[in-house]
């Protein structure tokens, strides 16, 4: 991690912070996309999907993981390789280094999402224990299923009581069982062939002690202030969730650490590969067995199979209250992003990214010119926080 010392100043912003507004503190987006995540490198050994996630340089030579022509981010499973019988097709899993702890809100805006039999794929967050410390699907849906379903996976003693106002239907209320406590989205176009010809569309998660609420909007329904110059964001605006799941009964503190932003495509495996599950969403081979889904899909060339089995993201934000991102080593916090919603009058814009010259670190709003020029002096606290930082730069 590389953090300018204009990130310390920022610091000392928290005192100024007007809770209900989120402030930007990382972007993934254009050319940087894919700097400051980890590739997992390894089989799926999670999910028992058929698949090796592979690490970052043969994601890259393989076209797995790239910017495309229109500066989306692809990441997709392979579909140009021979897959031998009892053998494994390549895809891709990357967890973001950073973790973003209570009070944080992230926001995906996707032009299409991985579907077509057998493909699973999820855009997901975890804590650095995981399983303990929850876990938050925000999208995850399997074969041929035209809808998005969201969840929550915690320890136990966490379930799921929706607001009244809840847009879309609570389907399983047991947050610590298998399953999760599940929300199916009931607005159309959340998934597959759908999401994409609507032209993609956004969700927003605010991760808050009051509760984790998350937001889903089709292309032409996205609000006017998410966009990708979006520095700030206030969910009071938004109004009804599509999900949520308020403190009340699940301690959002208690539950729930810092978390990880993952995305991921499996294949087959414990959900798109069960018999019954895939003999419903992907009907024709009758009736199938636990085999079927990777006899049917995974083995041979592939291409019919996985031409849509890719994501296609314009951005991923995270902002935060504080300002806050816990480094990979879940030990020191720092505030690489300007701070505050209400710029104090008369001060510039807090939108410019004026940290790194430009050249390759992915700083989003960070290390911002803007924050360090509205100054503010250290207190103590901030002082023993930019120990911690100074350690983590040494
Ligand atoms: C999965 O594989 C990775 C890489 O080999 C390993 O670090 C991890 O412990 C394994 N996880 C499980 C649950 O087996
Ligand atoms: C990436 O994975 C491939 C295939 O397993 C392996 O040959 C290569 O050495 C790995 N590269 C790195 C940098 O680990
Ligand atoms: C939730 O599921 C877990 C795991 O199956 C179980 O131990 C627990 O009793 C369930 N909680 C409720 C409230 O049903
Ligand atoms: C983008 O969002 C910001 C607020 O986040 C708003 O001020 C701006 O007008 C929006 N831009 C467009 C083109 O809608
Ligand atoms: C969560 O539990 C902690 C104590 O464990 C308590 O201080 C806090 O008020 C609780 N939060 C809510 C929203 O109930
Ligand atoms: C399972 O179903 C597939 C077709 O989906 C078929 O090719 C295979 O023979 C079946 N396996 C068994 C053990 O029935
Ligand atoms: C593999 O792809 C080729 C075209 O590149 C096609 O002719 C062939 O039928 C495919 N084989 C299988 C087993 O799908
Ligand atoms: C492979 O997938 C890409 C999308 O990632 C698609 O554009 C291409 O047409 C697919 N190739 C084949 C041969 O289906």
């Amino acid at each position: 991690m590389k953090y300018t010392l204009s990130a310390l100043t920022a610091l000392s912003l928290q005192s100024q912070l007007v809770r209900g507004a989120y402030n930007l503190v990382r972007e993934y987006s254009g050319q940087n996309f894919f700097t400051g995540w980890d590739y997992y490198g390894s089989y799926d050994n999670l999910t028992n999907g058929d698949v090796v996630w592979v690490n970052q340089s043969l994601a890259t030579t393989d076209q797995l993981a790239f910017v495309n022509g229109a500066g989306n981010a692809i990441i997709k499973v392979d579909n140009t390789s021979f897959v031998p019988y009892n053998d494994k097709r390549d895809s891709v899993r990357i967890t973001t280094e950073d973790y973003f702890p209570v009070g944080s809100v992230f926001i995906i805006d996707a032009a299409h999402l991985p579907y077509g039999c057998s493909v699973w794929p999820s855009f997901w967050t975890k804590g650095p224990n995981w399983p303990i410390g929850g876990e938050i699907d925000i999208i995850e849906g399997v074969n041929q299923m035209t809808f998005n379903q969201m969840a929550l996976h915690t320890q136990d003693g966490c379930t799921a009581s929706p607001p009244s106002d809840q847009i879309s239907s609570t389907t399983l209320t047991n947050c610590s069982a298998v399953a999760g406590c599940t929300v199916a989205e009931k607005q159309p176009n959340s998934f597959g062939a759908g999401f994409a010809s609507a032209g993609g569309g956004v969700w927003a998660t605010q991760f808050d002690e009051s509760g984790i609420y998350i937001w889903f909007w089709t292309r032409s329904s996205v609000p006017s202030s998410i966009n990708s110059s979006t520095t700030s964001v206030d969910p009071s605006t938004w109004g009804a969730p599509t999900a949520g799941y308020p403190a009340s009964t699940c301690n959002i503190t208690n539950f729930f650490t810092e978390q990880q932003l993952v995305l991921d495509i499996t294949l087959c495996g414990d959900w798109a590969g069960e018999a019954s599950v895939y003999q419903d969403t992907c009907p024709g081979s009758t009736p199938a067995n636990a085999s079927s889904c990777y006899l049917d899909n995974v083995i041979n060339n592939g291409t019919s199979a996985y031409a849509n089995a890719y994501f296609e993201i314009s951005y991923i934000k995270a902002f935060n209250v504080d300002g806050t991102i816990v480094g990979p080593s879940g030990t020191a916090s720092v505030s690489p992003a300007s701070a505050t919603a209400e710029p104090p009058a008369g001060s510039s814009s807090a939108s410019s990214s004026s940290g790194s010259s430009g050249s390759g670190s992915n700083t989003a709003a960070g290390s911002n010119g803007a924050a360090a020029a509205w100054g503010a002096v250290l207190v103590p606290t901030v002082l023993a926080l930019a120990v911690g930082v100074s350690a983590l730069l040494a």
